[in-house]
């Protein structure tokens, strides 16, 4: 049986939601683990819970990251990594199509550009690896298909797929393991200002456990709960006839 245990593990956006529940659960299974957020608090009280296997390291991973900093301060902690989870993320939804590019900018800054600071950092520590290196990105359900208001969350996610399997193709050479998440609705502090029906919701710790079971099996491509990503990737297929028997009913504009 595969397992993830006796590693190094950084994993980013990890102060709440799904990037707690996998840092919970990891340090259970026996590895160390490196946890970033901005806020302080919850990582200090995470890492006081898990004496020598959860350390906090506050990150911010948005254009204000100061790269040399933080790759400072990661080696203060370890010189390697054997894996990296990039569970940072924010949503912002694009009301009355405002195109506002601030909308656009700060969600590109966190799910997608922060992903790529993170491998900038990650990179030297994860080729020093002690186990075969495994890079994973926290992406999602609803970059499959065009969704309402979802013009920049769902983008972002987009641009991040994209990311990561151009990524593949150059790495194919190199001894690592890519993952990419695409995770349906999880109750978390980001989905709790959703005002629509979230069909399939799963606890932070059910979707973590999914998580690492798959990423034990070093899949590229984890996209779950099944009873929505296949529905939604026939959607995607008939896309002529989604955007004209369902777009009309769940957009909210109706006049420019
Ligand atoms: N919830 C869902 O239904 C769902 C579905 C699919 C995919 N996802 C993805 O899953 C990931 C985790 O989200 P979640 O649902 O667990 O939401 P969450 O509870 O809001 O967690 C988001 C995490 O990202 C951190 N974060 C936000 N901005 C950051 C920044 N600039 N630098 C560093 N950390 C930052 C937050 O901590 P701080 O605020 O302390 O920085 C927090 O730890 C996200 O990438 C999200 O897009 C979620």
């Amino acid at each position: 049986m595969n397992l993830v245990t006796g590693r190094c593990i950084w994993i980013t956006g990890a102060s709440s939601g799904l990037g707690k529940a996998l840092a919970e659960q990891l340090a259970d299974a026996g590895n160390f683990v490196i946890v970033s957020a901005r806020s302080y608090s919850p990582l200090t009280e995470l890492a006081l819970r898990y004496p020598g296997r959860i350390k906090a390291l506050p990150v911010d991973v948005s254009r204000n990251m100061d790269l040399k900093d933080t790759e400072n301060k990661i080696r203060e902690i370890t010189d390697y990594v054997d894996m990296v989870i990039c569970a940072a993320g924010i949503c912002e939804y694009e009301d009355n199509l405002s195109f506002n590019p601030d909308i656009y900018e700060r969600t590109f800054d966190v799910n997608f550009f922060g992903v790529v600071r993170t491998l900038k950092i990650a990179l030297p520590l994860l080729k020093k690896a002690q186990t075969r290196p495994h890079f994973i990105a926290i992406s999602s359900l609803s970059s499959c298909i065009g969704l309402p208001r979802a013009e920049a969350y769902g983008s972002s996610k987009a641009a991040l797929n994209y990311f990561m399997d151009s990524l593949r193709v150059d790495l194919s050479h190199i001894d690592i393991d890519l993952s990419v998440v695409r995770p349906g609705f999880i109750a978390t502090k980001l989905t709790k200002q959703n005002d629509f029906a979230m069909p399939l919701m799963m606890a932070p710790d059910v979707a973590a456990s999914r998580i690492i079971r798959e990423i034990a099996h070093r899949k590229y491509s984890i996209d779950f709960p099944r009873r929505l990503s296949w529905p939604l990737r026939l959607c995607r297929f008939f896309f002529s006839a989604w955007c004209a028997w369902v777009a009309p009913k769940i957009t909210r504009i109706h006049q420019w």
